[in-house]
């Protein structure tokens, strides 16, 4: 077959029909759990200034450097593609003046992200994420909170093989220092390390923890790690997540290279990978805290915690452990109709059977009533409506009762009354 002439942009796609159900299942599971978590639901413009994510997010990372869809206005402002939700939702956390509202200020959010990356598995330039904010509240039990409600969201959705990988980068105290030692140690190895990270070390040097490459992971076997720098209240602050992460019984592992591909966070960082053989530790959702981000985006010093997850990376996840989904509703109700007069009145019948809370069936592209009938009896209704042209004219319909077979005349003024009499028969 030849190829259309337009196809998506690379790296974006269509939710089809077909897939729909899995993405209202998600969007219900946020919605219910954050709910009961007080979590208020809040929408920012795709479109932000594009020094707001430079500022956050940070000018020497990936999203930064390589992945921001920008673009210029005819009024000439700088403006990019949202590549997360976690800095627009501070800028409106301080824009609207969120700071006086009793704290912390809870929100969550759904939607559409774009990052300018290498399509692959799992990684989009278009792709949609859930996320939740926990803004104006330092204790530890934020972050457990945070990781609790994207585990139970996980887990919710119905996705059983989950592991928490936990880490702390410290604060603006401790994190130069281990900083140093991690450059020192980083010189020494230069020639090991992919180009990549060379360039890294000097502007980014904990990016390097995470780089995939065969050889730099080799290297950074015996690096310094994060939690040997921790300052006392870093320490204790991480202690405490991990003694709520026990009182819960999540499953976690503490991941001395975890530093996330964001500048905005201190202390706690953590991200939920599935478990299962077959998905090679897919991350699901990844989150941390940012105390310092408000300060960053020019408000007062707000402390807060969050985490979002990828949707169509939950959805692969479900479809291949094979997740329940509810079964699509079918109409109870078949409506056909015989001749130009009776296709002319059908609509309005709809319309009727639509307000009085029916679920009803029609196909008004096949005018034979043998077929309309095979549709019905494909569905499985309990009752079919025949409008011929006989009954269009006096105002009468015909109720066939699929169960008993029966068939009756009545007036289109009683559709309703009949209908739920035979509904209701056994
Ligand atoms: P992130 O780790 O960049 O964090 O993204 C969160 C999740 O979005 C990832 O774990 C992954 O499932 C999904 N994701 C990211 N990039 C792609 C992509 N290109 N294609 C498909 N899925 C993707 C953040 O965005 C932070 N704002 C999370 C946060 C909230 N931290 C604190 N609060």
């Amino acid at each position: 077959m030849a190829k259309p002439k337009f196809q998506t942009p690379t790296g974006m796609h269509d939710i089809l029909p077909h897939n729909q159900p899995y993405y209202d299942k998600i969007y219900e599971t946020v919605k219910k759990i954050s709910s009961f978590y007080d979590f208020e639901k809040i929408d920012t413009p795709i479109l932000e200034d594009f020094n707001l994510f430079v500022r956050s997010v940070g000018e020497n990372t990936d999203i930064v450097e390589k992945e921001m869809f920008t673009l210029k206005t005819k009024g000439k402002d700088l403006l990019a593609l949202r590549p997360e939700g976690t800095a627009p939702i501070m800028r409106s956390y301080i824009e609207n003046g969120f700071v006086s509202l009793p704290q912390p200020v809870r929100l969550w959010y759904f939607g559409p992200f774009f990052r300018y990356e290498k399509p692959q598995a799992g990684r989009f330039r278009q792709f949609n994420q859930l996320g939740i904010e926990i803004i104006g509240e330092k204790d530890a039990i934020v972050d457990a909170q945070s990781i609790l409600v994207m585990y139970s969201i996980l887990q919710e959705i119905g996705l059983k093989d989950l592991v928490v990988k936990i880490n702390s980068i410290g604060d603006e105290k401790c994190r130069p220092i281990y900083r140093k030692d991690l450059m020192k140690y980083l010189r020494e190895k230069k020639n090991s390390l992919c180009s990549d990270c060379q360039k890294r070390m000097k502007t980014n040097p904990l990016r390097v923890l995470d780089c995939k490459n065969e050889k730099c992971q080799q290297v950074l076997v015996e690096a310094p790690q994060s939690v040997d720098y921790l300052c006392e209240e870093c320490k204790k602050h991480l202690k405490d997540v991990l003694e709520y992460l026990d009182e819960l019984k999540i499953p976690y592992c503490l991941e001395s290279k975890l530093v996330r591909g964001l500048d905005y966070y201190t202390r706690t960082v953590f991200e939920i990978e599935s478990t299962r053989e077959e998905s090679c530790g897919v991350v699901l959702a990844g989150g941390g805290r940012y105390d310092n981000l408000a300060k960053v985006l020019g408000g007062e010093e707000v402390s807060a915690c969050g985490a979002a997850a990828g949707i169509e990376r939950i959805v692969s996840e479900m479809k291949e452990s094979k997740v329940k989904m509810p079964f699509s509703s079918v109409p109870e109700v078949f409506f056909t109709q015989i001749g130009p007069l009776a296709k002319k009145k059908s609509l309005p019948i709809l319309e009727e059977l639509r307000k009085s809370g029916f679920e009803v069936g029609e196909s008004f592209g096949k005018d034979g009533l043998k077929a309309q009938l095979g549709k019905a009896s494909r569905l499985g209704v309990k009752a079919v409506l025949i409008l011929g042209q006989k009954e269009a004219l006096n105002d009468m319909i015909l109720i066939r009762n699929m169960q008993t077979s029966k068939q009756v005349e009545v007036s289109q003024k009683d559709i309703v009354k009949e209908l739920k009499q035979i509904l209701k028969e056994k």
